[in-house]
C-alpha cells in the first residue's frame, strides 16, 4: 500500500499562489471566446477542482495557468508576478493528463526518472524515484514496460512522474476518466491523500461533479466560457448561484419546475405551477417576502430531491407544505429508491445539462457526461435555446440585482464592466462572473403535460409502497425550496451580500 506522503516527503515543497484576473482566451476564426474574462484566486496549498460540461473552457485554463496556451487578454501572476510570459518550464509545474503518455520504450523507473535529468542533470536521481515509488506503491512494477501495466498502475506511474519532479504546482486534467469506476473512486482518494499531504497547490479539471464535490477545497463551475461560481463544495450544492449551478452539482437532479409568484394585495403568497400551489406560511420569512417583487414573473423553483417527502399533511412538521402527485414510476436503487411523479407543473430545462427528466439517473449521468448535445431531446433543447437565444436583447451585465451574487466567495468576482476585448474580435454582451447567459425555457417537446415521464422526483426509503398511478400526498420543506429568476438567477434563498431589509 502506499504511504503517507507526508511520512515521506523529507524536503518541504515550495507551493505557489495562482492568480488568474480577467483572463481570456479566443482561438483564432473562432467567434466567441473559450474562456471569458475569468478571474480566481488561489491559495498556496488549495486544492481547486474546475468544473463543468465539457467544451466549457476548462482544459483551456489548466494549459493557460501551465503556459502551453497564450493568454489572449488578462493576467496570469504566479505568488503575485506576472507570469504571462514566463516559458512553461520556468513554471515547475507538473501535468497529469487523462491520456496519461508513458514511454512504451521505458520501463517504470525510466518513465518516472525521465524528467529529471532535465530538472537535475548530471544527478543521481535514483533516490527520488525509488521514494516517489515508495509513496505511490508501486515499487513491484518500477521494472516494467507501460505494456505490461494495467490502466491504473500506468496512472500511477504518470502520476509518479509528476510528483518525483517536487512541482511547485499540480496540474490535472480530467487524469481518472480513462479508468473503471471502482478504481477511480480509489485513485481519487489516493490523489487526495499525496497533494494534500505535499501541501502542493493543486487544479483539477474533471467534467464529473460527485469527483469535483469529494477532491476540491473549492470548485470552480465554469459554463461557456464564463465562471459561475466559486465555492466549497458544500455551498455550491446548498447555496448555488444559478439554476445552471444547482443543475449541474447534486444526483439525482435538482427538480426544476416553472412557476410564478401570486401575491395579491389582499394577503398571502403562492407559488403556482399551474395546476397546484404551494401556499407559503404566513408570517412570511424574509426570503418569501423578496418574493413579492416577482408577483406575476416567471420563475423557476429548484427542489432537490430530498426536499420533498412521501407523506400525509397531517404528518407535516413547522415549515413544511402540502402538494399531491401521482405516481409515474419507482426507480429502485438498492439503499434507496427514487419516486418519479407527476404534479402537472412545466419543468424548466438548461439547455446544456439536458432534459430534466429522462427515464433513469444513469442514463442522466450519461447525458451529463456529454455535456448537452447527442440525444434528441438535447439537440432539440439546444435548438430551442439558440431560438430563445436570438430573440432576446442583449443584456448590459455587470452591476444588476442578480449580478452582485459573488461577493460572499472572496474570488471570481471583481468582473471589469468594460474591460478591453481581444482586437478584432467580436464585441460581447458584458456579463458578470455567476450571471448565467440564456438559462432555462420551456421544455422543448411541448407535449401534453399528462404525457410527461414526471415532473418531480422525491428520494425515499428502499421499500416505498407506492405503485405507478398512485396519488400521493407530498410534503415539501420550504428550507430547501429554491427560486431563480426568469434568467436563472437565485432570489431565494437571497443572494449573499445583499442589504437585508430590518
Ligand atoms: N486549438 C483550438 N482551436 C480552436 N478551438 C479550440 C481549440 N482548443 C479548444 N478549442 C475550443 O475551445 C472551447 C473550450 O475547449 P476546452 O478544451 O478548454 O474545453 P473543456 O472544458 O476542457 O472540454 P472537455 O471536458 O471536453 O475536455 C471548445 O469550444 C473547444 O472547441
Ligand atoms: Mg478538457
Amino acid at each position: 500500500m502506499p504511504r503517507h506522503m507526508s511520512d515521506n516527503l523529507a524536503a518541504p515543497v515550495m507551493t505557489r499562489a495562482i492568480t488568474l484576473h480577467e483572463v481570456s482566451k479566443y482561438y483564432p476564426k473562432q467567434p466567441s471566446p473559450a474562456v471569458d474574462r475569468f478571474s480566481l484566486d488561489i491559495p498556496p496549498g488549495e486544492f481547486l477542482v474546475l468544473l463543468g460540461p465539457s467544451g466549457c473552457g476548462k482544459s483551456t485554463v489548466l494549459r493557460m495557468i501551465a503556459g502551453l496556451e497564450d493568454i489572449t487578454t488578462g493576467e496570469l501572476l504566479l505568488d503575485g508576478e506576472y507570469s504571462n510570459d514566463l516559458a512553461p518550464g520556468d513554471r515547475r509545474m507538473a501535468m497529469v493528463f487523462q491520456n496519461f503518455a508513458l514511454y512504451p520504450s521505458m520501463t517504470s523507473r525510466e518513465n518516472i526518472g525521465f524528467p529529471l535529468r532535465f530538472e537535475m542533470p548530471g544527478e543521481e536521481h535514483g533516490a527520488r524515484v525509488d521514494e516517489t515509488a515508495r509513496i505511490l506503491g508501486i515499487e513491484e512494477i518500477l521494472d516494467r514496460y507501460p505494456g505490461q501495466l494495467s490502466g491504473g498502475e500506468r496512472q500511477r506511474v504518470a502520476m509518479g512522474r509528476a510528483i518525483s519532479r517536487h512541482p511547485s504546482v499540480f496540474l490535472m486534467d480530467e487524469p481518472l476518466s480513462n479508468l473503471d469506476a471502482k478504481l477511480r473512486a480509489h485513485l481519487r482518494a489516493e490523489i487526495a491523500r499525496l497533494t494534500r499531504g505535499m501541501g502542493v497547490t493543486t487544479v483539477y479539471v474533471t467534467h464529473d461533479q460527485a469527483e469535483a464535490m469529494s477532491l476540491g477545497d473549492r470548485v470552480a463551475i465554469m459554463r461557456s466560457g464564463v465562471l459561475q461560481q466559486v465555492s466549497t463544495p458544500r455551498e455550491a450544492y446548498h447555496l448555488p448561484e444559478n439554476v445552471f449551478v444547482a443543475a449541474f452539482i447534486g444526483t439525482p437532479r435538482i427538480n426544476l419546475l416553472q412557476a410564478t409568484v401570486l401575491a395579491p394585495l389582499s394577503g398571502g403568497m403562492w407559488i403556482d405551477f399551474g395546476r397546484q400551489r404551494l401556499g407559503l406560511p404566513e408570517p412570511l420569512s424574509y426570503d418569501h417576502q423578496m418574493l413579492r417583487v416577482q408577483q406575476g414573473r416567471r420563475i423557476i423553483v429548484g427542489l432537490r430531491s430530498e426536499a420533498v417527502r412521501i407523506a400525509q399533511p397531517s404528518q407535516a412538521h413547522a415549515g413544511e407544505v402540502v402538494l399531491s402527485g401521482i405516481v409515474e414510476h419507482v426507480e429502485y436503487q438498492g439503499h434507496e429508491s427514487l419516486v418519479h411523479l407527476n404534479t402537472g407543473s412545466r419543468p424548466a430545462v438548461v439547455p446544456e445539462l439536458e432534459a430534466p427528466r429522462p427515464g433513469t439517473s444513469s442514463q442522466r449521468a450519461g447525458a451529463r457526461r456529454v455535456g448537452g448535445g447527442s440525444t434528441g431531446l438535447g439537440k432539440l433543447a439546444q435548438k430551442a435555446a439558440r431560438r430563445l437565444q436570438a430573440t432576446m436583447p442583449a443584456r448590459d451585465g455587470g452591476n444588476g440585482a442578480s449580478g452582485g451574487a459573488h461577493s460572499a466567495n472572496g474570488s471570481g468576482s471583481g468582473s471589469r464592466p468594460g474591460s478591453a476585448g481581444a482586437p478584432g474580435t467580436p464585441p460581447r454582451p458584458s456579463q458578470a462572473p455567476g450571471q448565467s447567459q440564456v438559462s432555462v425555457l420551456d421544455r422543448p417537446d411541448g407535449g401534453p403535460i399528462t404525457q410527461q415521464p414526471g415532473d418531480l422526483v422525491v428520494r425515499t426509503g428502499p421499500d416505498v409502497r407506492v405503485r405507478r398511478g398512485d396519488r400521493v400526498p407530498l410534503l415539501v420543506d420550504l428550507a430547501h425550496l429554491y427560486v431563480f429568476d426568469h434568467e436563472g438567477n437565485r432570489i431565494c434563498p437571497a443572494p449573499t451580500g445583499q442589504p437585508r431589509l430590518e
